[in-house]
């Protein structure tokens, strides 16, 4: 089915998940007490059906009062961005909001230190991670001009692509997605490892291109090209950049600060460093811009997993720009490399890591982002413990959890831990419950 408008073919009942979680720091209100607050004046605009019927329109009435879960908003920024332009006049309801905040006991911390852990992972299910707050504002934008489909880009295990992908078709949009992989690849079945899985089962059509097609024509003209073909078949295409990463998606973060700050507010905690990973910029250019504006006022330090630190001051430089912010990236945000061997490419010392952190604390990092950004954040605690002694750091898990399914050839040496039970089976039966146990 398609259509120019959008509907609401699944009114989600908005779970608590993400809330019950872990232990908050403030007791966290429900997704659907946050929607309150946050958009209040919203009644007559949820999402509905193209048709007026008055069941259409009474069951997104229902689908607002249960939760708001993918309802459309008027948008108001926090008064410290309210200078900030352009500012989006609608978002979407697309993430499981508040996401938790809890103390991560990291061992071998600097003397004084703490580290907490804002769960961003928590944000939702086939929609999780940090992509989700960025397409609150995109799909909030394809929606009001009208787009049948989506187009976006990224590498084969992007998990921006996956999110696409799910919230269009929550929203009844087609999803086109230009997925970057190896050239002995390229002419072959992707396969359903991680986030594919995701995009096949909600039906997203994947366009491959190799690496080398990638870098010689880059992203922005491959969506064109795509574009071009879609327009010319009659469809109404919307592009979201690589990684959701432009002005628009950039609220997505300024507005996860009013989330923090308003999480904080109570207790009158102070987070002295937020720490994250960086792929595309954009988290970061929300965060630090939300940081330096807010109360908060915490220093943001960026682990960037792909390209080099000057690269992304500049990338970062053009989304607060494209928000008329009049700030210098390099006094908001600083950036360091965590890349390693390589974009998704992993030392083993990076994967025992991953391990070794799971192990102690309950926390599963994914290898590409926020393993790379947690490792980066430790060794440099290690190296420099002046540094960040007596400090209070908040490390945003970013989520991407679907990537590690990519990896586990490579963990299966670090994992252990199993045997086969010595069973005697001269022992009689004893019934447990139900039939079949
Ligand atoms: C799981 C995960 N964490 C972090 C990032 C980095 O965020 P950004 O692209 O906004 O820099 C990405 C995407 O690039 C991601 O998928």
């Amino acid at each position: 089915m398609r259509s120019s408008g959008y509907c609401l073919l699944r009114p989600a009942i908005c779970g608590a998940a993400s809330c019950s979680a872990a232990v908050p720091l403030l007791p966290l209100r429900s997704p659907c007490q946050r929607r309150s607050s946050r958009r209040r004046n919203s009644r007559s605009l949820s999402v509905s059906s193209s048709s007026s019927s008055s069941s259409s329109s009474s069951s997104s009435m229902a689908a607002r009062d249960i939760g708001g879960f993918l309802s459309k908003q008027p948008y108001h920024p926090p008064s410290w961005a309210s200078h900030l332009r352009p500012i989006p006049s609608h978002s979407l309801s697309l993430g499981h909001l508040p996401t938790p905040i809890h103390k991560w006991n990291l061992p071998n911390l600097p003397e004084g230190t703490e580290v907490w852990i804002k769960r961003d992972d928590l944000s939702g299910m086939q929609l999780s991670g940090n992509k989700v707050r960025k397409l609150e504002f995109l799909m909030a934008d394809a929606v009001a001009q009208g787009a049948d489909c989506v187009i976006t880009v990224g590498g084969i295990q992007s998990n921006h692509c996956r999110a696409t992908a799910v919230a269009a078709r929550y929203l009844n949009l087609d999803c086109y997605l230009i997925l970057r992989t190896s050239k002995v690849l390229v002419d072959k079945d992707p396969g359903l490892v991680g986030n594919l899985l995701v995009e096949r089962l909600v039906g997203a059509h994947i366009e491959l291109v190799s690496k080398e097609e990638y870098a010689k024509i880059g992203s922005v003209a491959l969506a064109d090209m795509l574009k071009r073909r879609l327009v010319n078949e009659g469809r109404k295409p919307y592009v979201i950049p690589v990684g959701g990463s432009n002005s628009l998606g950039t609220w997505g973060y300024i507005e996860a600060m009013r989330e923090i700050e308003q999480q904080t507010r109570l207790s009158g905690f102070q987070f002295d460093d937020i720490v994250v990973a960086c792929g595309s910029g954009g988290t970061i250019a929300g965060l630090s811009l939300g940081s330096s504006l807010s109360s908060l006022k915490a220093k943001v330090h960026a682990f960037s997993v792909c390209d080099d630190p000057d690269y992304f001051y500049d990338y970062v430089q053009g989304l607060i720009d494209g928000l008329q912010a009049g700030v210098d990236s390099h006094d908001i945000v600083d950036i360091e490399n965590a890349k390693g061997l390589g974009y998704a490419m992993n030392t083993a010392e990076e994967l025992e890591f991953v391990k070794k952190i799971a192990a102690a604390t309950g926390i599963v990092l994914d290898p590409v982002y926020s393993g790379k950004a947690a490792y980066g954040m430790l060794k440099d605690m290690d190296n420099n413990p002046a540094k960040w002694k007596g400090r209070r750091v908040l490390f945003v898990h970013t989520g991407g959890l679907l990537g590690l399914y990519d990896k586990t050839e490579q963990m299966a040496s670090l994992v252990g831990n199993w045997r086969r039970m010595e069973v005697d089976e001269s022992v009689p039966r004893k019934d447990g419950t139900g039939k079949m146990f």
